[in-house]
This record gives structure tokens, C-alpha cells and sequence, in this order.
């Protein structure tokens, strides 16, 4: 079923089961339909807004047995077009599953709904915080998170998403939940399913809650931008701060090309003076944070924020690099990630590669240097027509790395899955997928079957 009006009758079942106000058709579907950046645009005939786990199954009950495939979609912030009904989906939303349980202050864990912002999570105990931050935190919910296994910020300290699960609760393809929601510690008691929805996309069951591990609220964070030449320095500054800082919390790149365009469009005013090519964010915690990064940072030029209002000063200049490229076009992004060794190899080597593609192209790069991952943000000049990613994911490939460090594969990248996941790997994949979704309606363009 693709691109065309729905059934009434079919309508009216999912009526019956959320609430007629709760069925989006029209004109009022047209924001799940694309998405932020304007690259995935689609067509949803329907948009159901369930508000609860009972709803999402009986939701999907009626998809299985008619066979409609569905999109779920959370706070709509993906990146490789993974939430967007590019081929006539319906739109199954978890926007309305926002209910945030008290935290449990025995285990520092907290049960939430996948509509839930991550901003919500982390602020839910004054003494506790979510180890996943990401820029977009305000938009940004618990289900998407978790299908996606966002990264972000601080992944070098607390890991990703997948890192911070102990347990979920889903909807299977054909309407049956299941709830592993306890949060026990040690429990070896057969597959870890949570930890298989993690990164699965959407595309083997819909989460409609998960059970986080808090982590301890960083005490006194310092932040300080460095200047430095290059991605040379940037890296080696990274790896001295990851074996000398024990309170690292985040160590990110961007370069005066992004700063430059923020500059220009979002009236930040580059934090050092000086032509400066390339600077390292570093964030830590803790008694001894402030001498060491001072002591990492030596003679270099640098900005230093302990106050929240000035570290978010100096968060900014990283935090608004996703929109950088969107001033000037629609961007590509493309989120690779290489052996730590390569990464320099990367970061000075990608701006070549897109250009031999396509000499007109604008490139912005960024990223979480520690975990080998780089952001390539191309504003192409040239038809998008597969050239850049070629380029830069062959690249990527070639130096050992991934096509998807932590955005996922969504529709972007299906293609060029085969560079880095062989073919037992890739059937491997598809037999997963069929026993969990026989009839193939959960996502069923993201990621190839
Ligand atoms: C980031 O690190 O800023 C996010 O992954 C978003 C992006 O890459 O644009
Ligand atoms: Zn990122």
C-alpha cells in the first residue's frame, strides 16, 4: 500500500482503537512527513497518535492483519531519514507515550515513556543525570533514542544509548507486548532484546518505554575551547585529555569553516581571537578538572567557562554546528566513524575526496573526536545523485571505518550497507528481521531486507 488514500473502513478501525481526533489525514500530517533538515520529504495517508503501550498494539494488530506499513516516528530530530514516510507509510507517532515515572532512587533508574524528551530524563533528579546528551535534547524522545542508539556528547564517558538500557518495553509486529521493565542489574535469563532494539531503527518492534541507568550529575563541569592548527593537534590533545583527565566528560572538534558560517548567520562571535583553523572542546568534572585542562591546554590559546551560563556560551559554537550547513543548502550528513589511528587521516583527508567528486561543494565537518567520529556535512553544488556519498563512505571504508558511527542507517545509507557488512552479516540481518516482522511492515525501507 503506497502513496494512495487508506480505506475508510480501515480509518475507522484505527479510529476505534486511538480516537477519531488522534487519526491525521491531510493537510495536518504534512510536519511528520519531513524532516528538519528538508532532505526526506514524504507523504504519510494516515498520522495515529496513540497515548499508550495498549493503543500502540492495538494499533499494530490492525497494520499486521491489513498489512500496512507503518513509520514510527518520535520527536522527528533523525538524520538519515529513518522516521519520514518516504514511501507512503503510515505514521505511527509516540509523542503522546509521555509518561515519566519517579525516578527510583535505590537503583538511580527511572522507567519512561517513548515519548518522553531526553531533556525531561535528564533533569528528573537534581543529583542524577541521563549519560546521553545530545543537542537535540528539548525534541529529541526516550523511543527514538533508544531505536536509533543515539550517541552525542558524551559517549567517551558513559557510552551510548544501548549503554545506558536496562530493560524495554515493546510492541511486536503483530500487537503483542513485551515488557522486560525491572532494571535488575545482573539478570542473565535468556536474549537481551533490549539490547537488540537498540539500533534497530524501528524496523523490529516499536519501543513504547525503556528503563534507564542514571548516571551521578557531573559535579562542577569545566568547559574550554582550544585553538589549534588542525586536525594534527586536535587529536593528539584529544588522546593526552583521555589519558590525563580522569573527570573527561566530552572532547569535541569543529573548525573555523562552520564557525565561520555561524558567525556569518547565527551572530556567534568566534571565542579566541587570531586566524585559528581548528579548535578542541573539552569538557571534565571533579575536583582537579580545572587544573588539568589548564594544564593540557598549556600555551595554546583558550577559552575557559565554569559558570552554566558561560559553558553554554562555549557549548554553543559546538552545539549549533548541525544547523551551520542548513544556511547554506540542504545539507548531506553523512556521520562516519574510523579507527582511532585514522582519524586525521579522515578529518584532513574527506574535504579532497568531495571535491573530486564535486569541485563546488561546500563541506563542514565536526564532531566527537574521541570516539573516532566525524560529522561530514556536504552542501553539494552538483546533483545528489549518490556521488558524495560514494566518495566519502568509500573513503571511510577504505581506512577500516563505518558508514554510521551513531545516526544509524535509516534511508540514507541502505545502499551502501554492503561496503562494511558483508554478506553472511547482511543475512544474518535479514533473518533477525523476519522473525521478528514476518510481513515486513515496520519500517520496511530502512535498512535493507
Ligand atoms: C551532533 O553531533 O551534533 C549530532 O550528531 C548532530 C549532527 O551531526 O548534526
Ligand atoms: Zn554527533
Amino acid at each position: 500500500m503506497t502513496d494512495g488514500e487508506l480505506p475508510r473502513a480501515l480509518l475507522r478501525e484505527f479510529a476505534a482503537v486511538v480516537g477519531e481526533a488522534h487519526v491525521l489525514t491531510g493537510d495536518a500530517t504534512a510536519g511528520y512527513a519531513v524532516d528538519w533538515t528538508g532532505r526526506f520529504r514524504g507523504h504519510a495517508p494516515a498520522v495515529l497518535r496513540p497515548a499508550d503501550t495498549a493503543e500502540v498494539a492495538g494499533v499494530l494488530a490492525v497494520c499486521h492483519e491489513a498489512c500496512v506499513p507503518i513509520v514510527p516516528q518520535g520527536g522527528n530530530t533523525g538524520l538519515v531519514g529513518g522516521g519520514v514516510p518516504g514511501h507512503g507509510e503510515v505514521v505511527l507517532s509516540l509523542a503522546r507515550l509521555d509518561r515519566l515515572d519517579p525516578v527510583d532512587a535505590d537503583a538511580g533508574q527511572v522507567t519512561a515513556g517513548a515519548g518522553v524528551p531526553l531533556q525531561r530524563v535528564a533533569g528528573a533528579d537534581p543529583g542524577l543525570d541521563l549519560g546521553v546528551l545530545i543537542a537535540s535534547r528539548d525534541s529529541a524522545t526516550v523511543g527514538g533514542a533508544v531505536a536509533t542508539n543515539a550517541g552525542g556528547l558524551r559517549v567517551l564517558r558513559y557510552g551510548p544509548m544501548r549503554a545506558q538500557l536496562r530493560g524495554v518495553e515493546a510492541v511486536l509486529a503483530d500487537g503483542t507486548v513485551v515488557s522486560h521493565l525491572a532494571g535488575l542489574v545482573k539478570d542473565n535469563t535468556g536474549y537481551d532484546y533490549p539490547g537488540l532494539l537498540a539500533g534497530s531503527e524501528g524496523t523490529l518492534a516499536v519501543i513504547t518505554a525503556a528503563r534507564i541507568q542514571l548516571v551521578p550529575r557531573p559535579a562542577g563541569p569545566v568547559t574550554v575551547i582550544v585553538g589549534l592548527s588542525g586536525p594534527g593537534e586536535v587529536h593528539a590533545l584529544a588522546r593526552a585529555a583521555l589519558r590525563t583527565v580522569p573527570g573527561l566528560l566530552s572532547a569535541e572538534f569543529f573548525t573555523r569553516a562552520g564557525l565561520d558560517v555561524l558567525a556569518g548567520h547565527a551572530d556567534l562571535v568566534p571565542p579566541l581571537r587570531g586566524p585559528v583553523p581548528a579548535f578542541l572542546l573539552l569538557e571534565a568534572a571533579g575536583l582537579s578538572a580545572a587544573e588539568d585542562l589548564a594544564a593540557l591546554a598549556g600555551d595554546y590559546p583558550v577559552a575557559v567557562a565554569t559558570t552554566p551560563a558561560d559553558r553554554a556560551r562555549l557549548w554553543a559554537y559546538r552545539e549549533r554546528h548541525p544547523e551551520a550547513a542548513g544556511f547554506l543548502g540542504v545539507p548531506l550528513k553523512l556521520d562516519v566513524s574510523v579507527p582511532a589511528a585514522q582519524w586525521v587521516t579522515l578529518a584532513t583527508g574527506v574535504g579532497e575526496v568531495v571535491q573530486a567528486v564535486d569541485p563546488g561543494a561546500r563541506l563542514i565537518i565536526y564532531g566527537h573526536v574521541a570516539d573516532g567520529n566525524l560529522h561530514v556535512n556536504v552542501v553539494p553544488a552538483a546533483e545528489a545523485d549518490g556521488r558524495h556519498e560514494d566518495a566519502v563512505f568509500g573513503f571511510v571504508a577504505s581506512l577500516g571505518g563505518s558508514i554510521s558511527a551513531e545516526h544509524g542507517i535509516g534511508a540514507l545509507k541502505a545502499r551502501w550497507l554492503p561496503l562494511i557488512r558483508s554478506a553472511p552479516e547482511r543475512a544474518l540481518f535479514a533473518r533477525i528481521r523476519a522473525a521478528f516482522d514476518p510481513a515486513g511492515i515496520l519500517n520496511p525501507h530502512v535498512l535493507p531486507r
